[in-house]
Order: structure tokens, then C-alpha cells, then sequence
């Protein structure tokens, strides 16, 4: 049951006699911050007094006496301004507890409509190697799709993979310029990731070429800007102060932004100049980029040979992708891929084209939406159909052919002009109905709040920060255990195991309990820490509630089919208690905005409240058998609580660590 649901039903039945939206008012019931003002808080009586002009406590009053709360909470307390606060009865509590605790679902309740939904995730666009920028979608996305599914609705997971895009051009121009037989036969997406490498550097070199005398010049044109704009005398008037320093950091930032771009198109030059055979390469593909252009679409207009290619590599890109998501312990119902939906593009373009929508525009086809300046571009100049075309297809797909109600985009922030024209424009052509959401994230960030790189300045390939993470587990592991008794109470292979759940459960509990659209920074020591806001911290909660149960000779089924009964006595025991009955508060919680970090919240304050109990309690040692059985059960229910939301994180848990 959701505890904080159930209030607010029973206090909305009132509401409507006081007020047209009593739902809105009713949202004001909280949890209470301070477990002496009770459990949870209601603050609308302050703001609904003052609009009715009465007295705020009386009204609190009223409305408190009104609400049929008997058989839930005790006689509710107006405090303060007009505080009503809640404290659900003991009795209560421990009758709800005992069913929980033998309940499969850990007490949550399936929803009564489910929604078919789809969850767009992880998405990478393939034959190039995952890096840690996919990191993020494809953890965050898993959980949402595991944890709505939970809810009971009927969610599909769909890896919309990039299979069709430029960089299909850049490996099939390298492919045929470049290739090393050998290494492709023994490695090919190793190979192929070093095509689209080595292109992308040629590439990017002979732009910056191009770049590099009017780079020069606009730095020379900011640099005598901003020294003359700071020859200038400081006015006397501190709002001309005020305003000049304004003016200064402009200035300042556009002269550091220019001078990086010098120094990384300066850097991209020399490495390729340093580099005889590179540069002897450059010097033979001067046209490199065009050309590789042109291989995409002679790819997309369906010759032969390209084709060919195509079907070549795709098998061994997605081959390696699998492995990845094997090792993340992710799974896809469905990867269409861009790809997929070449062939009705045409259609879409033409249907929004007739509907009056799209607009011939400078030899492109674009969409324009009143208010932004961006036009949506569903065809290029050279005929070429967009990664907007295809998600409108793909909407299409979506909708008509597979009825879904709501669609999840976990993608990165910074497509987020684009989610916004691709919703508007769906919307206008019709699809109305379903709910479009861009589940956004931010950044992960090195220690120097930059895009996190290795220390060679290149991205990190998604395989070695998994290796990292499980090695740097290991050694924690190591440690550990060995601290335990000489040598050592794990073998090998146990080791090696709880060092793969240990150091991938960190990366992805890390990522999880952010606040999805802030960027972070990436710290292996604070996601690996023993205590704290970790996947480590809640591992080994449960592991030693697996340690209780071992020494105890206890079987946690046999437990459960018995007679043993929740007590509540001791405070903690009421507060762990409580905690774990808000576990469906939590789920709800982060379905509301789509957010994973509700329910890391939720672990890390049950794990927190599990340690308190535990200090406080004497499990195998109680004073009855009675009370034995009872805290032995709620030890029970707090692992099984701790398992399922790890679970739903995609983080697995190990009963001795
Ligand atoms: N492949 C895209 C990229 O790597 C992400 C796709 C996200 N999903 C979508 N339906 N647009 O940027």
C-alpha cells in the first residue's frame, strides 16, 4: 500500500467541500522532516485559511476532525501556524508489516490501469566503441523500465540504436582505403573501431586546417578587446562598476573559450603533422571528408556494395554491444534501430508535407513551430531523410502499430532542442494522445568539472571503466575478507563474483542517486565507500541480515510460512518498520518525474534505519522467543526490501560479501 496515497484520498474527500481542487491541497501532505512532529505533515490549512479568510488553526482544526483517520492514525494534532500533523498507529503499522512481510511484492500493489509503455534507452550509435557517455542512459533507463514495470504496467524496452548514420560512411571509407586484413579477422569491430578513429582524425584535421588563420584572428580581436576594455579606468558609480565587471568576465570567457579552440584545432594539426605516415596519409585524402559523406549515401540510396558492408558489419557491432549489456546485466525486448524505419520515411515526410506541417524551405523540408528559431528538418537539401524524420517514423510505429500510451527518451540533455521540436511537431500531426517525455540527464564530470576523460585526454571506453570498477572492488573485497580471519573465509571464484557486483553495482548506484539532470563527478572512492549513499553500503546491509540468518541456522522460507509475528516495541523497530511500508511511496515517487534517485533515497534511509535497529535489537539474542521470531521476520522483510529495490536498480546483491 501506499501510505502517503491513502492520506491524501481521505483527506481530499473533505477538501472538495473547502475548495474546487481539493487533489492540489491534498499534495501538501508530506512525510514529516522530524519524527516528533509524527510521520507525515499537512500544510495546506495555512494557505486555504488565508483564502477564505478565516483562522488557520481552526480551519486545521475542522478539517483534521472531519477526516475518517480512526482506524489509521491516532487523533490528529494541529500545531504551529496550522501544522496538522499525522501519527500512524502502532497497531497499525505492525498489522500492515505482517503482511508485508509475507507478502511476494514486499507490499506493493500493482497499478489498477496499466500503461503501455515504451522506454527508449541506451541507444548508442554503433560501430563506434561505448564510451562513458552512454553510460548514463543505459543505467538510468534499465531502472525506469524495470521499476515501471514493477508498477505492474506494460513496458517495453527499446534500444533505438544509430545504425544508419554518417559514421556508416566513415567506416566504409576507411574500410576500403585502409583496412588491415589481419587485425579485422582476429578483432573486427576493434578494426572498424579504428577506421572510424583514423577517418574522424583525418577528418577533424583537415578542418582544422581550414579553421585555424580566422580561429587566430578572432582570438587576435578578443585579446585587444579585452586588454583595452581593462586599460579602461574603474567608474566611480558602483552601478557602472557593477556593470563593467560584467563586461570584463565576458570578455575574459570569450578569450578562454577562443584560445581553447586554437589550441585543440593547434593539437588535432600537430598530431597528425608530427606523425609521418599520418600526415602522408592526409596528404593523399584531402577530400576525406566529403567523400565519406558521399559512401553514406550511396549506403542509403541502396548500392550494392555498400550494403554489403553494411550487413557485414552490423552482425559483429551488435555482437559486441550484447557482450556490454550482457556484463551490465541489461536486456532489450526490442533494438529496431534507426535502420528499421528507412523505408517509411518518405511517407512521413510526404503525410506532414499534405497536412499543410512541413514546408519546402531553401531546397530542405523543414517543420517550423511558432516561437522557436530552429527549423525541424525532416529532409535535407541532398534528399537525404534526418535522425528527426526517423524518430517521427518511429513515433508513428509506436502509436499505431503498438498502441503505447506513454514513451521515456533517456537521452542526454543536450538533445533537448531537439526532443522539444520532435514532440511539438508529433503533436500537430496528430499525436495527441501520447504522452512524449525527454527523461533527460546531465553530465559525468572528471575532477576538473570537464567531460570525464582519461588521463591521455581520451574518452573512456565503457569496457575498461566497467574492468576498473571490478578490479578496484576486488581489492576492497580482498581486504575485507582477509581482515575477517587469516587468509581468508572466500575462494577465488566468490571473490571474483562479489567483486563483479560490488564495483558494477557502485557505477551504476552512483549515477543513480543523482539528481539525473545535474552533471556529476565521477569518484571511484566515494561510490566505492563501505558507508554512505553506495550500492556497497546497501550490499552489505543485506549480506549481514544473510550473516544473521546463517548463524542463526534460520530458513528464511520456513520463517516465513510460520507463526512468527511482527512486534513492534523498540522505536527502531517501528521506524525500520515504517520505512519499509513506504517502500510503494518510494516507487510512485520516482514514476512520478521519472526519477531513480526517490528510490536510492529510499535505500540509503532504510539502510540507515536497518544499521540504528541492529545496534539497538539483539536479534538471535532477544529476551523471548517471541521477540526473537518477530525481529528475525523483520530482518527478513528488510533484506527482501533491499534486494527487490537494488533489483529494480539492475544492482545485484550477494549474500556474503
Ligand atoms: N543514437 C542517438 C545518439 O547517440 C540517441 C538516440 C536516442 N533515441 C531517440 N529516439 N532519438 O545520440
Amino acid at each position: 500500500m501506499n501510505i502517503l496515497h491513502e492520506l491524501r484520498t481521505r483527506f481530499e474527500r473533505v477538501l472538495a467541500d473547502y475548495s474546487p481542487e481539493p487533489a492540489a491541497l491534498a499534495q501538501q501532505i508530506r512525510a514529516a522532516q522530524d519524527a516528533r512532529f509524527g510521520d507525515y505533515q499537512a500544510n495546506f490549512a495555512m494557505a486555504l485559511a488565508k483564502s477564505r479568510g478565516v483562522n488557520p488553526q481552526e480551519l486545521a482544526r475542522e478539517i483534521a476532525a472531519k477526516v475518517d483517520l480512526s482506524d489509521l492514525c491516532e487523533p490528529p494534532e494541529v500545531a504551529g501556524p496550522g501544522f496538522i500533523n499525522l501519527r500512524l498507529l502502532s497497531r497499525w503499522i505492525t498489522t500492515e508489516s505482517n503482511h508485508q512481510a509475507r507478502d511476494p511484492r514486499c507490499g506493493v500493489d500493482a497499478v489498477a490501469r496499466p500503461l503501455k509503455v515504451i522506454v527508449d534507452y541506451s541507444s548508442p550509435n554503433v560501430a563506434k566503441p561505448m564510451h562513458v557517455g552512454h553510460l548514463r542512459s543505459s543505467v538510468i533507463g534499465d531502472a525506469l523500465y524495470r521499476i515501471l514495470r514493477y508498477l505492474g504496467h506494460d513496458v517495453v524496452s527499446d534500444n533505438h540504436i544509430g545504425d544508419w548514420g554518417t559514421q556508416f560512411g566513415m567506416i566504409i571509407y576507411g574500410y576500403k582505403h585502409f583496412l588491415d586484413q589481419t587485425a579485422y579477422d582476429a578483432n573486427p569491430v576493434g578494426e572498424l573501431a579504428r577506421l572510424y578513429r583514423l577517418v574522424n582524425q583525418l577528418e577533424s584535421y583537415h578542418e582544422a586546417v581550414a579553421a585555424l588563420a580566422g580561429l587566430k584572428d578572432r582570438l587576435g580581436v578578443a585579446e585587444r578587446a579585452h586588454a583595452a576594455a581593462k586599460a579602461e579606468p574603474n567608474p566611480a558609480d558602483k552601478k557602472a562598476q557593477e556593470q563593467r565587471k560584467k563586461q570584463l568576465k565576458q570578455l575574459a570567457t570569450e578569450e578562454t573559450t577562443l584560445r581553447d579552440e586554437v589550441a585543440s584545432a593547434e593539437k588535432k594539426v600537430a598530431a597528425v603533422e608530427g606523425n609521418p605516415a599520418l600526415f602522408e596519409l592526409a596528404r593523399r585524402h584531402p577530400k576525406i571528408a566529403e567523400e565519406a559523406r558521399l559512401e553514406t549515401a550511396r549506403l542509403h540510396s541502396g548500392d550494392a556494395e555498400n550494403t554489403r558492408l553494411w550487413n557485414r558489419f552490423m552482425p559483429e557491432c551488435l555482437a559486441a554491444l550484447n557482450r556490454m549489456y550482457d556484463r551490465l546485466g541489461i536486456r532489450f525486448d526490442m533494438a529496431l534501430g534507426e535502420s528499421h524505419y528507412q523505408p517509411a520515411l518518405a511517407a512521413v515526410v510526404d503525410d506532414l508535407k499534405q497536412k499543410g506541417l512541413a514546408v519546402d524551405s531553401d531546397g530542405a523540408v523543414c517543420v517550423f513551430i511558432p516561437g522557436v528559431d530552429a527549423p525541424f528538418i525532416v529532409r535535407k537539401r541532398d534528399g537525404a531523410f534526418t535522425y528527426a524524420t526517423t524518430d517521427l517514423a518511429t513515433i508513428r510505429d509506436r502509436v499505431d502499430r503498438l498502441g503505447t500510451n506513454l514513451v521515456l527518451y533517456v537521452v542526454d540533455a543536450r538533445q533537448g532542442d531537439h526532443f522539444k521540436l520532435l514532440f511539438e511537431t508529433a503533436q500537430r500531426w496528430g499525436y495527441v494522445k501520447v504522452d512524449l517525455r525527454h527523461v533527460s540527464f546531465g553530465t559525468i564530470l572528471g575532477d576538473d568539472r570537464r567531460p570525464y576523460k582519461t588521463r591521455s585526454g581520451d574518452v573512456v571506453g565503457l569496457e575498461s571503466l566497467i574492468d576498473e570498477a571490478v578490479a578496484r572492488a576486488r581489492r576492497i573485497v580482498d581486504e575485507n575478507d582477509e581482515r575477517k580471519t587469516a587468509g581468508g573465509d572466500l575462494d577465488d571464484a566468490s571473490r571474483q563474483k562479489i567483486a563483479e557486483a560490488v564495483g558494477i553495482g557502485a557505477i551504476k548506484y552512483a549515477d543513480l542517486s543523482q539528481n539525473r539532470e545535474t552533471d556529476y563527478i565521477f569518484n571511484w572512492d566515494k561510490m566505492l565507500a563501505l558507508t554512505g549513499d553506495t550500492a556497497t553500503y546497501m550490499q552489505y546491509a543485506y549480506a549481514r541480515v544473510c550473516g544473521i540468518v546463517r548463524k542463526g541456522e534460520i530458513d528464511r522460507e520456513s520463517l516465513r510460512g510460520g507463526t512468527a509475528q511482527i512486534q513492534l516495541e523498540h522505536p527502531a523497530e517501528r521506524a525500520l518498520a515504517l520505512q519499509l511500508l513506504r517502500f510503494h511511496e518510494a516507487l510512485d515517487g520516482v514514476a512520478i518525474d521519472f526519477r531513480p534517485n526517490v528510490l536510492t533515497n529510499w535505500l540509503f534511509e532504510t539502510a540507515n534505519r536497518f544499521s540504528t535497529f541492529f545496534e539497538n535489537c539483539p536479534v538471535l539474542k532477544a529476551e523471548t522467543e517471541s521477540l526473537k521470531q518477530s525481529r528475525l521476520l523483520l530482518a527478513d522483510l528488510t533484506a527482501r526490501c533491499l534486494e527487490r529495490g537494488l533489483s529494480l536498480l539492475g544492482i545485484e546483491t550477494i549474500e556474503r560479501m
